[in-house]
């Protein structure tokens, strides 16, 4: 094969050829295309040789050379050359510019050699064709434009204009195409940036690199090309926001995520591989409060928040991306710190006087309060109050201060310190609150008298008393303080039966005991009354009083004194006449004896203490009255001698005897025995004495009369409602309500029969009341006379009343139906087992 030939074979052809050349005359030239078909004619080449065409058969025309009968052969019928296979030129003769295919041929009978020459024509039969098929090509982002860079040369095998004649690029934006021309000829296409990259906008450009020829068709071939834009640094962290907000609240914990903050890289890589910072100028505060995760940026809570300290913080972070060279972005932060209810309101007391008086005025400014609360809005307003029960109370003045005053009265012996407590609450939710307590002294006033422990005293005294004992103790208190309680006794003159009362008695002004300067004597002074002052030694000083009543009390100190029989010469002695005649219980006489004494001291009772004939007399034990037993007899003594003692009930007892001597005589009238006459027949004394006693009965009737008329009138008010009306005097329980009993005593003097009416209970003493009735019983005579030594009468009443000791008496007072026979209320008083009506 030609084309396999090695290169010193082919230079021997040529040679051998032009050898030949010198000897055979004349050359032949065809021009034919590439690629033509087999059988197809390349020329006449009998007559282009000037042969006989019967003739070539008989000289056998033939080619010799080697590779010229690869392709032809002579058609030697009719003396052409004829292909007889694919002529294809760029195999033959590559890139030269012509290619000729040399031939000898041979013809015998002269044996002759003849040249021939066939050219083959190029036709566009390849297209340009590139190495790669697709190019991969690198460009930093930030080259700039202008730059160049070579791309693979297409390849043609055809030859002139049917080669690559030009390049083409695929429409873009950011890159032409030039092709330069190397010295050789070659031609290389070049990419020119125009425009700078950006890999975030485009990271990878592709492009068709074509490559056309000149021939007729043009022929074309591509190369894709991909241009990778590789990354630069060129994007710094962007945030989302220039300043980001948040809340949190002051409670939130270390740890607690207060906020995402975001940036964004646009680069790729560690060039967009972002960590978050807290800018360089953050203060220590800050760093000490919020940390950030370099990674995420979450911001969090580092150390304990207060609203109150810093209720707003703002910071700067940075976000840097690991790019080189490094870029950063920047924002803001403003976190709110969130107040929550967290500090309990404060009261201060700016100003506080105490001690105050106790009668300081109403509104009289104790303290200044103010309160303070450090939380904000609602958690942070405050109220303050004050027990409502105190005497005290809040007055606002300006915000948040107060002003505690007086709301009420004090009193310092009531309450003599105030514990006034004053809470404050916020308005928060749940509410947080506080207490303060203030202790508010009072000073003490002297406005408290010394009281005396009971108003009245009474005091009982016996008589004849030693001089010099105590009687009572009075006590006053007074509730003040120091000088104002200091206490100072003394008695207020008054008169004693005309006689000033200092003279009886006499205080101690240290502690009140009250001293008797006198021997007292029931028969002169029964009662008396003694006004103690307290005096206290506040400045004024007060005073307070109260009555003491001393009563005394009787003793047995005198006998009892016989007024009849009369015997004031003889002593007790009396003589008596009887007639013989006298029937049974025939009185003899009645003997009469008083006792100065009072109660049972002046009970009397008569015994018969010894007698000439026991039978025959008897002494009445109450009235006195002497009878006799029987009938007197003959054999009775004419004369009889009879000792009658007369003992009164007191303890000692005393006595008094008198002796009756009686003189039975015959004949003798039984005498009528007029009480009337013999009460009258004693002495002047006598008569004055019932004339006393009748005007005495006449004014007590009067009195009592008036009084139980009140009394009935009082009752018949009452007993509208009730229906009865009771006065009964059940025990001790009513003592100091005087006037509320009508008390009618009896004392009975021997014969003289007197009425006290007192107001209150009855006297213990007046037992006397059994001996009430007359001497003379049966003659109802009654001789009563007022009590001499009684002073002031109403007093007496009343203070009784409420002193003395319990008595079997009762008053009462019935309202009888009215009926046509008892038209009236009956009041009577009632002893156990006796009535009187009245
Ligand atoms: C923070 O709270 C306030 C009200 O207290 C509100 O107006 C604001 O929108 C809140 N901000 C955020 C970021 O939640
Ligand atoms: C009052 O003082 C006197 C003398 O010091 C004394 O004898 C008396 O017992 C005192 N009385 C009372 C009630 O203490
Ligand atoms: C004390 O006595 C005075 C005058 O004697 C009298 O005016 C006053 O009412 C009395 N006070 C008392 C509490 O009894």
């Amino acid at each position: 094969m030609w084309n396999k030939l090695p290169t010193w074979q082919v230079f021997l052809w040529w040679h051998h050829f032009f050898l030949l050349w010198s000897t055979i005359d004349g050359q032949t030239r065809y021009s034919i295309p590439e690629e033509l078909k087999q059988g197809s004619v390349v020329g006449h080449l009998a007559k282009d040789l000037g042969l006989v065409v019967s003739e070539l058969y008989r000289r056998k025309l033939r080619i010799t050379s080697e590779a010229g009968k690869q392709y032809f052969s002579v058609d030697l019928g009719r003396g052409e050359l004829v292909v007889t296979d694919r002529i294809d030129r760029e195999e033959l003769c590559a890139q030269r510019p012509s290619c000729l295919l040399p031939l000898e041929l041979v013809i015998d009978n002269p044996l002759q050699l003849h040249r021939v020459e066939i050219e083959i024509q190029d036709t566009n039969d390849n297209s340009p064709s590139f190495l790669t098929k697709e190019k991969v090509v690198k460009i930093a982002e930030l080259v700039n434009p202008g730059a160049r860079f070579p791309l693979e040369s297409a390849q043609d095998p055809d030859v002139g204009a049917n080669s690559v004649r030009s390049y083409l690029i695929s429409k873009n934006d950011h890159f032409k195409l030039t092709v330069k021309t190397h010295k050789d000829g070659r031609k290389i296409p070049e990419l020119v940036l125009e425009k700078t990259l950006d890999r975030e906008k485009l990271p990878v450009h592709n492009l068709i690199l074509t490559a056309v020829d000149g021939g007729d068709p043009v022929r074309s071939g591509t190369s894709e090309i991909t241009i990778i834009v590789l990354d630069n640094n060129d994007n710094a962290p962007q945030f989302e926001r220039q300043v980001y907000e948040a809340n949190v609240s002051e409670k939130a914990t270390p740890g607690t995520e207060i906020l995402q903050i975001r940036a964004t890289d646009a680069d790729e890589g560690q060039n967009g591989e972002i960590e978050y910072f807290f800018a360089e100028q953050t203060t220590d505060l800050i760093l000490s409060l919020f940390d950030i995760k370099a990674s995420t940026g979450a911001i969090v809570v580092k150390g304990t928040l207060d609203h109150e300290t810093n209720a707003l913080h703002r910071f700067d972070i940075t976000a840097k991306d690991k790019g080189n060279p490094q870029m950063d972005g920047h924002c803001g932060v403003e976190i709110k710190v969130v107040d929550i209810n967290d500090n309990i309101p404060e009261i201060i007391v700016t100003s506080l006087t105490t001690p105050i008086p106790e009668d300081s005025a109403i509104g009289t400014v104790i303290a200044l309060i103010s309160a303070k609360d450090p939380d904000s809005g609602n958690n942070g307003k405050v109220t303050l109050s004050v027990s409502t029960k105190s005497p005290f109370k809040l007055n606002p003045s300006v915000s948040n201060h107060y002003t505690l005053v007086t709301n009420g009265p004090l009193d310092r012996e009531k309450n003599d310190r105030y514990i006034v407590r004053i809470s404050a609450t916020d308005s928060g939710k749940p509410p947080l609150s506080s207490e303060k307590v203030i202790f508010v002294e009072l000073l003490d006033v002297n406005d408290n008298a010394p009281v005396f422990s009971q108003p009245t005293y009474v005091v009982y005294v016996k008589e004849n008393n030693l001089p010099g004992k105590i009687l009572c103790s009075v006590s006053a208190n007074d509730p003040d303080t120091d000088n104002s309680a200091k206490i100072s006794y003394s008695i207020l003159d008054s008169k004693v039966e005309d006689v000033s009362v200092s003279s009886y008695v006499y205080i101690n002004s240290d502690n009140g005991s009250i001293y008797s300067m006198h021997s007292f004597d029931y028969e002169k002074l029964k009662v008396f009354q003694i006004h103690v002052q307290a005096k206290d030694q506040g400045s004024p000083s007060l005073s307070g009083n109260a009555t003491v009543h001393v009563f005394i009390l009787d003793q047995n100190d005198n006998a009892p004194a016989v007024i009849y029989p009369s015997s004031a010469a003889l002593g007790s002695f009396s003589q008596q006449r009887m007639p013989r005649s006298a029937k049974a219980a025939h009185l003899l006489t009645k003997v009469t004896a008083v006792d100065a004494d009072s109660g049972h001291n002046a009970w009397i009772s008569y015994r018969l203490a010894e007698a000439t004939d026991a039978s025959l007399f008897t002494v009445n034990l109450y009235t006195g009255e002497v009878r006799t037993k029987r009938a007197v007899s003959e054999q009775d003594d004419s004369s009889q001698r009879l000792l009658i003692e007369i003992k009164d009930d007191g303890e000692p007892v005393r006595s008094a005897t008198v002796t009756v001597s009686v003189l039975l005589e015959d004949g003798l009238h039984e005498p009528i025995l007029d009480l009337r006459q013999k009460s009258a027949e004693p002495s002047q004394k006598g008569g004055r004495v019932t004339l006393y006693l009748i005007v005495s009965l006449a004014s007590v009737s009067v009195l009592s009369l008036l009084t139980f008329l009140i009394l009935a009138v009082k009752c018949i008010r009452n007993s509208r409602s009730s229906g009865s009306c009771c006065m009964r005097r059940s025990d001790c329980d009513e003592y100091k309500n005087p006037n509320r009993n009508l008390q009618i005593q009896l004392n009975t003097d021997g014969p003289i029969k007197y009425v006290e009416v007192l107001g209150g209970d009855m006297l213990s003493q007046s037992q006397s009341f059994r001996s009430c009735l007359s001497p003379m019983s049966e003659y109802s005579d009654f001789t009563l006379i007022k009590p001499s030594s009684t002073t002031d009468f109403k007093e007496v009443i009343s203070v009784l009343d409420a002193s003395l000791p319990d008595s079997t008496w009762t008053f009462e007072s019935q309202q009888v139906k009215r009926s046509p026979s008892a038209g009236a209320d009956s009041i009577r008083w009632r002893k156990p087992g006796q009535i009187w009506s009245l």
